[in-house]
């Protein structure tokens, strides 16, 4: 058996839609577990860690200031196979085109700024997840 752990975030758009029981009931619904939650106000520091990986890039940016303009939900969530589950639920990165069904594609949409407001993160790898949950949990 290979129970895992992930790190999933309400970002600031889903608690400021007053969403984030909605997002919380589709990952209960689907059998995962809440092991911790908190509300999390990241600095920048904190951001610029957890988004390493896009450091350059044109939407570096304006995510770092989307996510750090209120209070992100952090949950750590456990099942098998719960990070490719999540992300499956979560759906693609750009919410217009996410799958409906997906949180992604049921609940959010472009908003004609320059970064993709998407609701939720998902760690993408294990060893994502362990990073992750290391700077949320800290
Ligand atoms: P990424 O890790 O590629 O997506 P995901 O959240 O699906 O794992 O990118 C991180 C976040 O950066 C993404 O959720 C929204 C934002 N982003 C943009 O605003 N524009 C883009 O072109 C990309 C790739 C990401
Ligand atoms: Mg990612």
């Amino acid at each position: 058996m290979s129970v895992e752990e992930t790190l999933i975030l309400v970002k600031p758009d889903g608690v400021a839609r007053g969403l984030t029981g909605e997002i919380i009931r589709r990952i209960e619904a689907k059998g995962y577990r809440l092991a911790d939650l908190r509300l999390v106000a990241p600095d920048r520091e904190l951001l610029a860690a957890h988004y390493a990986e896009h450091e350059g890039k044109p939407f570096y940016e304006p995510l770092l200031e989307f996510m750090a303009s209120g209070p992100a939900v952090a949950i750590r969530a456990q099942g098998e196979r719960v990070i490719e589950g999540f992300r499956s639920l979560a759906g693609t990165t750009d919410p217009t085109t996410a799958a409906p069904g997906t949180i992604r594609g049921d609940l959010g949409r472009d908003w004609g700024l320059k970064v993709q407001q998407n609701l939720v993160h998902g760690s993408d790898s294990p060893e994502s997840a362990a990073r992750e949950l290391a700077l949320w949990f800290a």
